[in-house]
């Protein structure tokens, strides 16, 4: 299938790694132009050498904090710089900190809202006047399968993933008229970093080792395994091509059939 994105450019935040980065390369593989950011000058460029090297594509490195007005508006600033035009936003960050509603601080709250929920916003508004000179465009976020089942001990991804998700969808409506789609696609369990580090942490909370949080987590998911990066950057390509053309408004989980509910 022809995603139709030849000629396109993304830009994609918090990229040197997991998710971001899978989908960075997702969308190299299918024609367009990236432009990559996360904080370390270092793991960016050799991560977008690695996009570059896999795919052929151009790829912009930028080391910026999704936590810093300035550094957004410098990333997009650079991204219209050498591409000349931006047609996809992936809104992504790292994860806010694990914790219970006891363990957890006012500032803790304040600096995840920030990282979880105003970045997004932030760079959305940052983007979006370029995304409307094409005349149409795609927003994707990358939130959770926590924004509708909650996670035990991470409340702050319950809490401001959802709110993400609120910010979204009435985003997409207010978009729609533009051409401009705004979906998010949530991760159930996809093989990173940032999953292992969740192991580790419940492993010892609950006094047992990495491994075994890991099997008792796979035993839950009906295809019987954590996901791969590219797995879930598919599903964020597709939603970006042309051939989603009609879907705005949804969260599509990618989650190997964890959730039970049925919507
Ligand atoms: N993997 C899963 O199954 C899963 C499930 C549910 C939700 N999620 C969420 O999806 C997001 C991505 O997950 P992941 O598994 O890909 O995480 P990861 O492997 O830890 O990668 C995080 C990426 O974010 C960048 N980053 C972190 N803080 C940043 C900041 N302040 N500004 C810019 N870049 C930043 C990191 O690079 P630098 O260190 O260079 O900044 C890195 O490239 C996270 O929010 C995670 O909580 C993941």
């Amino acid at each position: 299938m022809d995603l139709g994105l030849n000629g396109r450019v993304a830009l994609v935040a918090a990229a040197s790694r997991g998710l971001g980065k899978a989908v960075a390369t997702a969308l190299a593989e299918e024609g367009a132009r990236v432009a990559i950011f996360s904080r370390q000058q270092e793991a960016i460029e050799a991560a977008a050498a690695e996009v570059r090297s896999r795919t052929g594509a151009e790829v912009l490195p930028l080391a910026a904090d999704v936590n810093r007005h300035d550094d957004l508006e410098r990333v997009v600033r650079a991204t219209i710089d050498r591409f000349g035009r931006l047609d996809i936003l992936v809104n992504n960050a790292g994860g806010p900190p694990p914790g219970t509603f006891d363990s957890l601080s006012e500032e803790q709250w304040q600096q995840a809202v920030n990282l979880t929920l105003m970045s997004a916003v932030r760079l959305t508004r940052l983007a979006l006047p370029h995304v409307r000179t094409q005349g149409g465009g795609r927003i994707i976020n990358l939130t959770s399968s926590s924004t509708r089942e909650p996670i035990p001990n991470l409340l702050l991804s319950n809490a401001i993933r959802t709110a993400v998700a609120g910010w979204a969808k009435t985003l997409a409506t207010e978009l729609a008229p533009e051409n401009i789609l705004v979906n998010c696609v949530a991760p159930g369990r996809i093989d990173t970093e940032r999953l292992k580090e969740l192991d580790q942490a419940n492993a010892q909370r609950q006094g047992r080792t990495a491994a075994e949080v890991r099997r008792a987590n796979e035993a839950a998911i009906p295809l019987g395994r954590y996901g791969r990066p590219d797995e879930f950057a598919a599903a964020v390509a597709f939603l970006a091509s042309d051939r989603a053309s009609y879907i705005t408004g949804i969260t599509l989980y990618v989650d190997g059939g964890k959730l039970a509910s049925i919507v």
